[in-house]
């Protein structure tokens, strides 16, 4: 598991996080607190191409902060799920990762990761 700092992170907003896989590289994700303060874990590839969703670091968030949307060609996602509802890619899904919340850290973990060469 890697742990990322999210007691900070406020509703309606997002943080990108990198994993060191070592040998393999690394998988860039994000993490999401939606109104309620759910938090919500993706890999930073749009469904489209595999481009880096975010225009500026920790953006991915539309501005009201209620969807995903992708910097290249804007392509709208729920943060509920990762569907895509609007845009090049509608009905794929962006790749959720599992993770444990507690004590103001977000473990995300590692088994999808390691066990997909595409991420
Ligand atoms: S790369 Fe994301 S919508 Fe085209």
């Amino acid at each position: 598991m890697q742990a990322v700092e999210v007691r900070t992170l406020a509703s309606l907003s997002s943080r990108a996080f990198d994993i060191d896989l070592e040998d393999e590289g690394a998988c860039s994700g994000f993490l999401l607190r939606e109104k309620d303060m759910t938090l919500r874990a993706y890999k930073n590839s749009c469904p489209h191409t595999g481009a880096p969703l975010n225009w500026m670091p920790d953006q991915f968030l539309t501005r009201e902060g209620l969807y995903v949307q992708c910097s290249i060609h804007g392509a709208l996602f729920k943060t509920q799920n990762g569907e895509c509802f609007a845009g090049p890619c509608g009905g794929k899904f962006l790749k959720a990762l599992r993770f444990i919340e507690q004590e103001g850290m977000s473990y995300i973990d590692l088994r999808d990761i390691e066990k997909s060469p595409s991420i």
